[in-house]
């Protein structure tokens, strides 16, 4: 065997094969994200508190964390959501010790879900397959090797090359795409288990018009980008093309933040003579959201929203 594949497989055996990346490790060890922002769990809650009104505040209501990493985003809304409201996180690994115990923790998202399916940085870790155009104007995969080597594979299959066509056209030979077939279809899988409420995704993506030249494989290991090898010892993420997906609308984080009411506005100072305290938590709170709103960082990722009535 050559030990060459395409990138999905290759991806899917590095990152959820049985001694995969996220089998061992936990997101926060290598890179850090918006749920890991205790003021990113505020707009979380208050979006489920929307969406919780909208449907008439029922019963059953309850908020899916589809890879929850650490659970961290779910500790913070335990402290944040009514009691009334369930909680439960969707995780390969075991349940992280020390989780406040009404989040419920399972391997598998529910098969329906009425309230809020929060998924923040799951769709660019489903593997995808890559698309280059060959010195002959032939789209093909790209395969690669455990060491990160890469050649050029068979030609598209017809999905495939409809997919690319539609959404990530290849113009001049040596062009190169990540076929999102398979993110929309995480995305739509997602989605049909939603009886009443809405699914949200947060994730870094890009759209028709700026989609990025060579595409954007890439890795991450102990807080540094690295080569995109699927060797299991590191992250291999790839931008979500947002508007290939099947949602309701799609922003970035940071007009969604607005929205909410989120701004980076610094406290007056005069608070730091009245009350130091309070002035130092809403200073705290106040760079946590510009971290969250910055165009050139977290405020660049997309929400996307499928909403059901
Ligand atoms: C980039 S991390 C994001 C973690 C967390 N949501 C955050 O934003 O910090 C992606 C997580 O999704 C999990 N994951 C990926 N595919 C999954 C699946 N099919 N089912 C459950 N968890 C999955 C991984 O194990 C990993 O912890």
């Amino acid at each position: 065997m050559s030990g060459f594949e395409r990138w999905g497989a290759a991806t899917e055996r590095a990152l959820y094969g049985r001694a995969g990346f996220y089998r061992r490790e936990t997101p926060a060890s290598h890179f850090t994200t918006s749920a890991r922002t205790p003021v990113f769990a505020e707009a979380i809650a208050r979006v489920a508190d929307e969406v919780d009104e909208r449907l008439g505040r029922p019963e059953g209501f309850t908020v899916v964390d589809v890879g929850a990493g650490g659970g961290d985003l779910l500790a913070d809304l335990a402290g944040l959501l009514d009691r009334r409201i369930s909680l439960v996180g969707v995780e390969l690994r075991p349940r992280p010790a020390g989780l406040p115990e009404r989040i419920a923790w399972r391997p598998e998202p529910p098969d329906r879900v009425s309230g809020l399916i929060v998924a923040c940085e799951l769709l660019d870790n489903v593997p995808c397959d890559v698309a280059v155009l060959d010195p002959e104007g032939r789209a093909r995969y790209e395969e690669v090797d455990a060491e990160g080597r890469t050649r050029l594979g068979e030609t598209l299959e017809a999905e495939d090359e409809q997919w690319i066509d539609k959404w990530w056209p290849l113009t001049v030979p040596g062009d190169r795409a990540e076929i999102g077939r398979t993110r929309d279809a995480a995305w739509a899988d997602l989605t049909a288990r939603l009886d009443r409420g809405t699914a949200l995704a947060v994730d870094y993506g890009h759209t028709r018009s700026d989609r990025p030249q060579g595409g954007t494989l890439t890795g991450f290991a102990h807080g540094r980008q690295t080569e995109p090898i699927p060797d299991g010892a590191r992250d291999v993420t790839a931008h979500v093309a947002v508007d290939a997906i099947a949602c309701d609308s799609f922003q970035r984080q940071r007009d969604a933040l607005h929205a909410l009411g989120f701004t980076a506005t610094r406290p007056p100072m005069a608070l730091a003579y009245r009350n130091p305290t309070a002035y130092a938590l809403a200073l705290a709170k106040t760079t946590a959201t510009a971290r969250l709103t910055d165009p050139a960082g977290l405020g660049g990722h997309w929400w996307l929203r499928t909403d059901r009535p």
